[in-house]
């Protein structure tokens, strides 16, 4: 995929240059100095040379077929560029120029335009607006960065030209190689997807790294992510994320939803592994990079200081990895020849005076332990200890190893020698313990999201004609909030429990009603103003009797009429009264990448203080719906604490996939709350006594 890009046997550069200060020069200049082996063309209007090679002055006076042009002209002239391109059959173009879209109106324009006429013509495009492209198999290096990386196994796309910079500039300093180096620009036409579905594909790359502000095509993007973290780990940093569109949301889930929860839903659902930083990005691309994945949770610690141990062991306490207990063989074994005052219980401290031998013989015996997933090995350097001599010993014992082995060798000056010996032999090193059990967990969760079974989705009958009906009803009155009474029928469309409920408009009717449903009864004001009832005094639960009836009748409707007096009353809502349950909110709420996604999370009338919420891309498998039941911090409550029997949670899985198929369905709903749904103890079911849906046409 995108070969042409990648691995041509020839390029023209057009708008090469003499000038070693032009962009032009650069760009030869980096084709013809690493080894590129393949037919290359400067174009130039008036040079008849560039560099040794001859130079032609447009595309169609080059006597043979070239398979990628890298464009470095103003942007101007583009354009006039293409369509050489599309004369020469060109399939295959990098646009470095900037002046597009990233300047504004006027700019976007003209990027637009090149979009069209490309798609016309059948041309693939990188950027523009880029640094260019590197593929250190091919030795191809069509870009105007200052160097090359060293050849390796980490494939890398980024949407800014300088994160490329500086990610090279780290690499070389770090030894750590690329299969690939792709600087995405503006993204007129390829995007981040194409080039992680290429390099999924590309047998140099084994891990893919990304620094991203946006997503094209968020469900595209998704099921290609998936695709390829089957077999390739992907780690992409994401910046960018506002909350701005939050606070324009009017109801609960508009109003906790913001971007990054999509983002962070996304790449949870497609195992992406997010850095939340450039350190960490760095700190995943080695340990990725170079050790295999941990079999499992349990990580030994051997160090010669209980300081950096101890640090190490409450990172570890953060983490999904398990600090396990040295079993007694290994610890015997250890006992053998480590001093009485060290400690064989993980962390293995093996004290202050610990020489190169013994680091080595604690790893041999440590390496041998099967119930030891991976091991990370710290050092200070200390009087008694050889650093260098350590690193070596690390390198030959972990070159048969079967489970990652990552160090942290700290201070600067002690090992910068030792820390280079490892770097070498591409045994990760990191500055402090944090960064190194942040690195293994990313390990470990991106391992255990790869054994998952294949996801499960489940389809319930619906009767959607209705639900059309309704919605068509909304859209004639130009309404976009559904009131109450038909939120409700499209959750009984969608098979939804609900509790019974009808509207009195007078007293004497509330009282009839009340008596028809059986007390207890729930009061309400039935109003499509009232957009939180509670607040408004609008509600009153455990009405035992009609005096109680009477008095809710009057409450209710004088509290509207004082605080809300605009309130359109179509009259008080009578409800079934649900015994108690655990009260949930699900949600719907559309994100421009992802589309819509569901929401989760502690209900009731304090969501909104207590965020404890997850967040998911529609549709929803059975796994994620789990997942995000589990995810929120007050799961514990719903498994039943003190004695409390465990509520319904295959009830409300239920509920989340009816929902994400709705949202599926009609894409017309951009908001949607179900606060609460009453979730009764297992086997008991779980009804949704409150509900809101907007729609737009
Ligand atoms: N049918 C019902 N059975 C039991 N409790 C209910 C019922 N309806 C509402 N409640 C309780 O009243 C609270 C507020 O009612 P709700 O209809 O959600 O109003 P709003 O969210 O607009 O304030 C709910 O969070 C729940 O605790
Ligand atoms: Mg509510």
């Amino acid at each position: 995929m995108l070969q042409h890009f990648f691995n041509p046997s020839s390029v023209a550069v057009v708008g090469a240059s003499q000038n070693p200060a032009k962009i032009g020069y650069d760009i030869l200049n980096n084709i013809v100095r690493y080894g590129y082996s393949g037919d290359v063309y400067p174009i130039n209007p008036t040079a008849k040379e560039i560099l040794g090679y001859q130079a032609y002055p447009d595309l169609a006076s080059v006597p043979s077929k070239i398979d990628v042009a890298v464009v470095a002209v103003p942007a101007g002239k583009v354009m006039d560029v293409l369509e050489q391109c599309g004369k020469k059959k060109v399939d295959s173009v990098v646009i470095i120029t900037a002046g597009f879209k990233e300047t504004g109106p006027q700019g976007a324009r003209l990027e637009q335009e090149l979009v069209t006429r490309s798609r016309e013509l059948g041309i693939r495009v990188v950027g523009p607006n880029c640094l260019g492209i590197i593929d250190t198999a091919s030795t191809l290096n069509a870009s105007f960065a200052a160097g090359m990386p060293l050849a390796g196994h980490i494939g890398f796309f980024s949407q800014s030209g300088a994160m490329c910079v500086a990610i090279l500039d780290w690499a070389l300093g770090e030894n750590v190689g690329f299969s690939r180096f792709v600087s995405l620009g503006n993204k007129m036409d390829i995007s981040e997807t194409e080039i992680m579905l290429s390099m999924g594909q590309d047998e140099n790359t084994r891990v893919i790294l990304g620094y991203l502000e946006s997503i094209e095509d968020g469900p595209r993007f998704m099921k290609a992510a998936r695709q390829v973290s089957k077999t390739k780990p992907i780690i992409i940093i994401k910046s960018g994320t506002t909350s701005a569109g939050a606070k324009a949301a009017s109801s609960h889930t508009g109003a906790l939803a913001g971007s990054d929860h999509a983002y962070r839903a996304a790449f949870k659902q497609s195992g992406i592994i997010r850095a939340e930083s450039m350190r960490a990005l760095f700190g995943y691309a080695m340990a990725f990079a170079s050790q295999p994945l941990p079999r499992g949770p349990s990580l030994a610690i051997i160090t010669n200081s209980g300081g950096p141990g101890i640090l190490a062991a409450d990172a570890c306490d953060r983490s999904s990895l398990h600090l396990v207990p040295t079993k007694k063989e290994t610890a015997d074994r250890l006992r053998e020849f480590l001093p009485p005052s060290a400690s064989v219980y993980n962390p293995i401290d093996i004290i202050g005076d610990a020489s190169h031998e013994r680091y080595q013989k604690t790893l041999e015996v440590v390496l041998n332990d099967d119930l030891i997933h991976t091991i990370l090995i710290l050092l200070t350097p200390t009087a008694a200890v050889d650093a260098e001599a350590v690193a070596r010993g690390i390198v030959s014992l972990a070159k048969d190893a079967d489970k990652p082995i990552i160090t942290v060798f700290m201070g600067e000056r002690g090992v910068r020698g030792a820390r280079k010996i490892l770097q070498d032999h591409a045994i990760p090193s990191y500055d402090y313990p944090e960064d190194s059990i942040t690195a293994l967990d990313a390990m470990l969760s991106y391992r255990r999201w790869r054994e998952k079974p294949e996801r499960q989705y489940r389809h319930f009958e619906a009767d959607t004609r209705r639900v059309r009906e309704i919605f068509a009803s909304v859209v004639k009155q130009h309404r976009h909030d559904l009131i109450e009474s038909e939120a409700r029928e499209i959750l009984k469309a969608y098979r939804f429990r609900l509790p019974e409920s009808r509207i009195a408009k007078t007293t004497k009717g509330a009282v009839r009603t009340a008596s028809e449903i059986g007390y207890p009864v729930v009061m309400k004001i039935a109003s499509p103003d009232v957009l939180h009832k509670s607040d408004m005094g609008g509600v009153r639960v455990g009405i035992e009797n009609e005096a109680m009836v009477e008095e809710a009748f009057f409450d209710i409707t004088s509290n509207i009429q004082l605080r809300q007096p605009e309130a359109r009353i179509l009259g008080v809502m009578v409800q079934e009264m649900v015994p108690q349950g655990k009260e949930v909110i699900l949600g719907i709420t559309r994100d421009m990448q992802f589309g819509p996604m569901i929401m989760f999370g502690l209900g009731g009338i304090y969501v909104e203080v207590l965020k404890d919420v997850a967040f998911r891309i529609a549709p929803l498998s059975v796994e994620s719906a789990d997942a995000m039941i589990r995810d929120i911090r007050s799961f514990p409550l719903l498994r039943g604490v003190r004695g409390e029997p465990p509520a319904d949670i295959d009830a409300i899985r239920d509920a989340l996939l009816r929902l994400s198929q709705m949202a599926i369905d009609f894409p017309e709903i951009i908001e949607a709350d179900i606060n609460p749904l009453l979730v009764r103890p297992e086997g008991l079911g779980a009804v949704a006594v409150d509900s809101r849906i907007t729609i737009q046409e």
